[in-house]
């Protein structure tokens, strides 16, 4: 099973704001539908509140290590290793980590594969993607500009190492 991370990064490795995303990207959240559909994802129970519901047409792994947690249409996860290793014998091909910073810090030494979209611009926020160690190599990337329904430019780029 591909393990893969899905993020998008301001200039200044912003990620999150007062616990939501601290910017509006239409085009950015149609890829990460696209892209994630079908498969696995792996989030935090930060990220999870912030989303409020299930993202359909996945399988969604919440962690937390809150024992009496709820999630309705997620499984619950008290760890890391328990979520992938769930997806794993569920059959998955690809399963990605969604995030936040805490979730993207422990999964990335397993991550194989980037799914990053650059924000171009500065941003004000509380929260920063994390080291990304070492091996990583850029196979693609494609220029989107701001308009009415997305705050800034973006870079959608794809990272892969062995
Ligand atoms: N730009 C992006 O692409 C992107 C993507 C995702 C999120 N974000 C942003 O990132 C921010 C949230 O990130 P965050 O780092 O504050 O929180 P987070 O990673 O979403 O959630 C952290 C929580 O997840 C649980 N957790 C994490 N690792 C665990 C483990 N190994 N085992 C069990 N539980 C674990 C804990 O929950 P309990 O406290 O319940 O134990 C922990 O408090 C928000 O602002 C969000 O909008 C941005």
């Amino acid at each position: 099973m591909l393990i893969s991370a899905i993020v998008a990064i301001s200039k200044n490795n912003v990620i999150g704001r007062d616990g939501h995303l601290p910017w509006h990207l239409s085009a950015d959240l149609k890829r990460f539908k696209a892209i994630t559909t079908g498969h696995s994802i792996i989030l935090g129970r930060k990220n999870y509140d912030d989303i409020g519901r299930p993202l359909p047409n996945r399988t969604n792994y919440v962690l937390t290590r809150n024992a009496n947690f709820e999630a309705p249409g997620c499984t619950v996860c008290n760890s890391l290793a328990q979520a992938v290793e769930s997806a794993q014998s569920a059959g998955e091909s690809e399963c990605f980590i969604i995030g936040g910073a805490a979730v993207y810090r422990e999964a990335m030494p397993l991550v194989k594969k980037m799914y990053v979209t650059r924000v171009e611009s500065d941003v004000d926020g509380d929260v920063f993607f994390p080291e990304w160690g070492e091996g990583w190599r850029k196979v693609s990337e494609e220029s989107f500009p701001a308009d009415e329904k997305n705050d800034f430019p973006t870079v959608f780029e794809v990272w892969e190492r062995d």
